[in-house]
């Protein structure tokens, strides 16, 4: 039999064995902590993969004024076609008290939050961001605070969130709030983000209706290495904004217009990618093709290449990408009333490079 001497003993080094097994454990649960900290942005980059905008949607002044109200269904119907990833457009400062603190109405809220939940059921990652706060764009003195509230809010409702949601900052920063002011206002909202969501992939975009030819202009935050930069590319707009009606007339006299893919139409976008690319690797920064599209008033034929031809050199410059837009009968990809994608325009955009 054991003896009592070596019972204690044995207690005690069973004890010493718990105690440094435990600390071998917390340890590894502290190391899962800290490995959780930064998700590699070029990763989730990757993961965003092809994707397309829920456009006119959310971002309209209320849901269904531009005719499209989100289904449940739509997000089976996303990822089944292949998606990767859906952007939300949506306009939050409709739907947000004017007086501080800028209360953000719990019916939007909560639909927002629907939509989000429903794409990540899908397995779709999801880039959710502030659309069409034109006041700010106008008047950014007077709605700069507001802006701030705006995103403590989101950000303090979705900071437990998993990764594959991203936050994308300001759809098209323009107009007044100039390139130096954008660049504070990129500053301070990110700061405000950070402070609920350390761990967040962010996405920004260069002033200017998020145009490439800005980029070089745009000032992030060196530190900060988990952020997404998004550029938007309509060009030649004479071909993908013919026809459109807000544009009023001028865009009337662009009807007609076609993209036959010659070399020197290809080369305006080789131009155009090229430059994101070389700022990208300079400022070890990943890209997003946050938006392209055509309007449907262009001819079929030319819509499919442009889009393919877009599709297949954001592919091989490693860019993540979302088409102008899912359903809405201008420059939707999936006819609403006929509940069928639009074959041509679904495999340029999903296929480009078969
Ligand atoms: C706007 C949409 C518009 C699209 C194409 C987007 O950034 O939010 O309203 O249809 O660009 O012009």
């Amino acid at each position: 039999m054991f003896n009592k001497k070596y019972v204690s003993l044995c207690v005690v080094a069973g004890l010493f064995l718990s105690i440094s097994v435990n600390c071998v454990v917390a340890g590894d649960a502290n190391e899962a902590v800290a490995k959780k900290t930064i998700p590699d942005p070029f990763e989730q980059n990757e993961r965003l993969g092809r994707g397309v905008n829920l456009g006119n949607a959310l971002d309209a002044p209320n849901e269904g004024d531009w005719g499209v109200i989100l289904k449940e269904e739509y997000f089976k119907i996303i990822k089944d076609a292949g998606f990767d990833s859906v952007r939300i457009p949506c306009r939050w400062s409709a739907h947000a008290s004017n007086q501080p603190p800028y209360t953000i109405d719990k019916p939007f809220m909560d639909r927002v939050s629907w939509a989000i939940d429903n794409a990540l059921k899908n397995d779709l990652y999801v880039m959710l961001n502030i659309h069409h706060y034109n006041e700010l764009m106008n008047d950014p003195d007077g709605h700069t605070k507001r802006f701030y509230a705006l995103w403590q809010q989101i950000a303090e409702h979705y900071k437990d969130y998993p990764d594959s949601l991203l936050l994308e900052l300001l759809n098209e920063p323009r107009g007044k709030m100039g390139l130096k002011g954008w660049n504070q206002i990129l500053k301070e909202s990110l700061s405000v983000v950070r402070k609920s969501n350390p761990h967040r992939t962010v996405v920004v975009g260069p002033h200017n209706l998020n145009k490439v030819e800005y980029i070089s202009r745009l000032e992030i935050p060196e530190e900060d290495r988990n952020i997404i930069v998004s550029i938007h590319y309509y060009e030649p707009s004479q071909f993908t904004h013919q026809g459109v009606e807000w544009l009023g007339e001028s865009s009337k006299s662009w009807l007609g217009t076609k993209w036959m893919g010659t070399d020197r139409e290809k080369h305006a976008i080789i131009k155009a990618f090229d430059r994101a690319v070389a700022w990208g690797k300079k400022h070890n920064r990943p890209i997003n093709l946050g938006e392209f599209g055509t309007y449907e008033k262009a001819d079929m034929a030319s819509r499919v290449r442009w889009t393919e031809f877009i599709a297949k050199s954001a592919v091989q410059r490693g860019f993540s990408y979302h088409y102008w837009e899912f359903c809405h009968a201008n420059f939707g990809a999936y006819d609403q009333e006929t509940n069928a994608w639009k074959e041509p325009l679904l495999n340029a955009i999903l296929q480009p490079d078969k």
